[in-house]
Order: structure tokens, then C-alpha cells, then sequence
């Protein structure tokens, strides 16, 4: 059954809390907490503190998706404060194996994450170490942008290549997902669908986005 991560890089931080609150009550399965560093992609967001400050907030997992150069650096920190997944990008681990089994061996879950332009089977040799891979249906770094063309095949093939090396890995789409992609992504091959602006920029409320989106999939 499809899975829900609503992204809180779209909430209204002023009530982050109560945002995150809303999503849990909407039947949101897990919150994706999006780090960027300002040079991997052209922002900043945010850093390991607000995950020590969700933690006490929430009972999802909350799984930490990290838009770094340093991902080796920074993720014990998010570790630290209680994050349950972490992924980092294909692009900067020439081989990911270390750093994904440093994130495991603190018991924690461990994914990559592969970007537009970089080809699927980049993370083909990983995909047996990996618990999540994150297929990007935007260029990194903001939310509110809509979901790439080219997008669904891309899906397609990773779902293809995870059934041939770890059909246990997840397979999450991240990056325009909303009420008119959503189903396009799960009937690709998508298990947890990652959305931002779909869920705290909706009219109507956080609970009530992530309600629609769970029966638009079934879940
Ligand atoms: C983009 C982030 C995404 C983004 C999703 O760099 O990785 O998680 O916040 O937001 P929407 O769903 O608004 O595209
Ligand atoms: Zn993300």
C-alpha cells in the first residue's frame, strides 16, 4: 500500500508543531525532513535541531533526506536527534557502500537518493545495501516546483532494477507529487510518495491534503 511522507520544507514553521500534527492526523505514514546546505543545491534549509525538535512532537519516523556535499559529515547529528531514515545523494558518494553501513549500524534505515540527470543505473551496484531509494522528479532544492516530464519511465526503470536486486528496498518519488501525479507515480512502480506544497500549501489544510491523497491511492 502506498506510503505518504509529507515534506515539512513547505509548512508554516511558525506552527511547525501543529503542521506536523496535522499531517499525523491526516494519516501521513512518516515526515520527510528536507536538509539542504547551500551548495549541493542552491539553498539552505535546515539542520539537525529541527529534528531533536520533532521528535517529542511526533510518533512517525521521521526520515531525513539530505541535499549535501558532506553527507558523512552531517548525518550522525540526525542520527543523534532521533531521525529513522537518512538518505543521501548518489552524486556525491563514489561508493556509498561505508556511509550507508555506518547509518545502519546505528540501527537506523539507510536509502539513496538519484537526481534528474543522473541515470538509475548509477545506484544499480548499491541497491542491495540500500532500504530506500528516492527517485527526484524535481531538480533538488525547492518545493512547489512540478514534477519533471520523462518522469513516470524513470520511476519505471528503478522499479524495474530494485526487482532485480532488492525487492525490499522502497522505492520514493520526491518532488511535484500532488493530486495529479500521484497516481502516475504509484501505477510506475512508486511506494512512498513524498509530498511538500500538495500538503501544507493545500486550501484545505494539511489533514485534509493528506486524507485526499491517501484515498486518491488507495491507502
Ligand atoms: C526538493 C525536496 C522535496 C520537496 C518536495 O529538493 O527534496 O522533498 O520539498 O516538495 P513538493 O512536493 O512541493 O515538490
Ligand atoms: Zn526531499
Amino acid at each position: 500500500m502506498p506510503r505518504i511522507a509529507p515534506s515539512i520544507l513547505s509548512a508554516d514553521f511558525a506552527r511547525l508543531g501543529d503542521e506536523v500534527r496535522a499531517a499525523e492526523r491526516g494519516g501521513a505514514d512518516r515526515m520527510h525532513v528536507d536538509v539542504m546546505d547551500g551548495h549541493f543545491v542552491p539553498n539552505l534549509s535546515m539542520g539537525s535541531l529541527v529534528v531533536k525538535a520533532l521528535r517529542p512532537v511526533t510518533r512517525l519516523p521521521l526520515e531525513v533526506h539530505l541535499m549535501i556535499t558532506d553527507p558523512a559529515k552531517y548525518a550522525p547529528a540526525f542520527v543523534k536527534e532521533g531521525a529513522d531514515t537518512v538518505i543521501a545523494h548518489v552524486e556525491v558518494l563514489p561508493d556509498p557502500r561505508p556511509w550507508l553501513a555506518s547509518i545502519r549500524g546505528a540501527g537506523k534505515k539507510a536509502g539513496l537518493a538519484v537526481n534528474p540527470e543522473t541515470p538509475v543505473t548509477a545506484v544499480a551496484e548499491w541497491l542491495p545495501h540500500c532500504d530506500i531509494v528516492i527517485c527526484m522528479t524535481v531538480h533538488p532544492g525547492f518545493g512547489g516546483q512540478s514534477f519533471l516530464p520523462g518522469s513516470a519511465e524513470k520511476i519505471r526503470d528503478l522499479r524495474a532494477l530494485i526487482a532485480e536486486r532488492n525487492p525490499g528496498c522502497e522505492l520514493e518519488v520526491d518532488g511535484g507529487v500532488d493530486a495529479g501525479t500521484v497516481k502516475v507515480c504509484v501505477d510506475s512502480g512508486a511506494t512512498v510518495l513524498v509530498a511538500g506544497n500538495a500538503v501544507f500549501g493545500h486550501k484545505g489544510g494539511a489533514e485534509a491534503a493528506v486524507r485526499e491523497l491517501r484515498n486518491l491511492v488507495g491507502a
